[in-house]
Formats: C-alpha cells, structure tokens, sequence
C-alpha cells in the first residue's frame, strides 16, 4: 500500500479532555468553543475566510489505537461495516466536522459545535459550501430509522479505546 504522510497544520482546542462521556458529532456540541491554533507560517492562508460561516475540518482522531473494520456506532446495537460508519478507530483516523465559525485574531480561529478531542492535530480547513456541499432527498440506509437526530444527544462511551 502506498504511504502518503502529511504535517499538522495546527492544533485543534476543545472542552473535551477524555474520549468518554464527549459529543459524537457537531449536533451534539451546538454551541461549544473551542478555537484552532494555526501554525504561524500559514496566516496569509486565512485572508477571505472571515466571511464564512461555517468551516469543514479534516483532522487526526490521534488518540485512535485500533483499527476494526466491523463496529457498532454509537446510534446502531448492531455491527456496521466501518466504511458506513463515522467510527473513529477507521483504517486512516481521519475526522470530519462542519463547525461554526465565529472569528479569527492571528493564527486563533474561534469556532462552535466542536466534537473532537482537545489537541487533535488538525490536517485542513475548508469553507462549507452550502449550494455545493448540501444534498437533499438522501438515503441514510442503516441510519434512516433514527434520522440521525440522536446524534445530539448521544454521547461516546469506552467502546471504541
Ligand atoms: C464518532 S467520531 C465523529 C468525528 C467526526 N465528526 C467524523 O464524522 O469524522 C467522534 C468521536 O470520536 C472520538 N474522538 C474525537 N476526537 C478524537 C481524537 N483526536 N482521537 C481519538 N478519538 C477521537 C470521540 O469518542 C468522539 O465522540
């Protein structure tokens, strides 16, 4: 298999310091902050973000230890292959979150509904699109019983350290 290696463009901060008992998705953290530390080299990347309102990052879920390619999310009882899953512990722990962008002063970029680990190691940011990035009528397949809206309230557990 072929290796790709990227850097950490900077750093994630959130409240969340243990992988228990945190949000499992951005609807689960509507109004927590939490703001990402740019590394400095990287600023002039910033100009005409500020207009934005929301931000898609891509980041390290760093704390991962495993990899299974059968699991059972957080809103299922029963195993999901993980590639239909948003499970962490994924053959690459890549996340992904749409978050609220609330301001940027230097190399802080203050965000909301932050669902990731405090220190996560950040890969990229990208502005969420709504025209191109929204999709209507869509099927959720093993999801569509619950719509997805218990991702607010759900909270993660040990299942997946
Ligand atoms: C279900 S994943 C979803 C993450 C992202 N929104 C996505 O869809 O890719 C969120 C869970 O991953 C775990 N997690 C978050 N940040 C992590 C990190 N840096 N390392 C390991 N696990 C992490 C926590 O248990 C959190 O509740």
């Amino acid at each position: 298999m072929n290796t790709i290696s990227f850097v950490a463009i900077g750093t994630i901060h959130t409240p969340h310091k243990t992988l228990s008992d945190m949000p499992i998705q951005p609807n689960g953290a509507k109004g927590i902050g939490g703001f990402i530390e740019l590394q400095e080299e990287l600023i002039e990347g910033l100009s005409d973000l500020d207009g934005f309102s929301h931000l898609t990052l891509l980041y390290h879920l760093h704390k991962v230890e495993k990899c299974e390619l059968k699991v059972t999310p957080f809103m299922d009882s029963v195993p999901r292959g993980i590639f239909a899953t948003r499970s962490p512990i994924r053959p690459n722990p890549i996340g992904l979150s749409t978050v609220k962008l609330k301001n940027i002063e230097g190399n802080r970029i203050h965000i909301e509904d932050v669902d990731m680990l405090d220190g996560s190691p950040l890969i990229d940011i990208k502005p969420f699109f709504g025209e191109m990035d929204n999709r209507y009528n869509v099927s959720l397949g093993w999801l569509d019983k619950s719509k997805g809206s218990c991702c607010e309230t759900v909270r993660s557990d040990e299942r997946f350290l």
